[in-house]
């Protein structure tokens, strides 16, 4: 695994983003598939970036997701190995790109058929630990007819990345806009930040 993140490290130096197939074998998307918090469809999810109700309105205009947040300590195993797998990449990352990030977070995300998250970028404006954007897919037989493609819009261009389950797609939060396409499939995923220190 450690020979296949320098995919990773060389394209995010090169490029600002980078992606890798095989992040997670297919067993181990097919165990995260399992577990309850999917079986129930959007069920159990928050919708994501409610405030108000003026604000829903608003949001459904930009992203139409569903969220669960990870509890590191409290995450099933299946999600335990992601995590743990996601903090060998950040310790790679920091090693090899001279980076110091910290930690991360992660959250399920659920897309229903149809919806889509508009062209954003995913640093705050005043909070700026986000460093690293770090989506992993569990889409099983996903086809490019499917749409849902994530679309990054760099110097060079715009690139569609299909969501094909265990694929790793990994950009800077602070550079790289990004948009989520309508999919014609319910669109999972897991989708994260890696987080450098507050200096406050
Ligand atoms: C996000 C996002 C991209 C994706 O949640 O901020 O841009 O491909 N996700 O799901
Ligand atoms: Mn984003």
């Amino acid at each position: 695994m450690k020979a296949r993140f320098e995919g990773l490290a060389d394209g995010l130096a090169e490029f600002g983003y980078a992606v890798m197939d095989g992040f997670l074998d297919d067993a181990e998307v097919r165990a995260i598939l399992d577990l309850d918090v999917f079986k129930g469809g959007i069920g159990s999810l928050k919708k994501a970036g409610i405030g108000n109700h003026q604000n829903l309105q608003l949001n459904e205009a930009i992203r139409g997701d569903y969220i669960q947040w990870l509890d590191k300590s409290a995450a099933p195993l299946p999600l335990k190995v992601y995590l743990k797998r996601l903090q060998d990449l950040r310790g790679f990352l920091n090693r090899n790109l001279f980076l110091s990030l910290q930690d991360e977070e992660v959250h399920l995300t659920v897309y229903p058929v149809g919806s889509f998250y508009k062209r954003h970028l995913d640093q705050f404006k005043k909070d700026d630990r986000r460093k690293l954007s770090a989506v992993c897919y569990l889409n099983t037989n996903w086809d490019e007819a499917h749409g849902g493609q994530l679309r990054m819009y760099c110097k060079d261009g715009k690139i569609d990345i299909l969501p094909f389950g265990g694929r790793m797609v990994c950009f800077r939060s602070d550079q790289i806009e990004h948009e989520v396409l309508p999919a014609k499939r319910e669109r999972l995923s897991l989708t994260g930040w890696m987080l450098d220190l507050m200096l406050t």
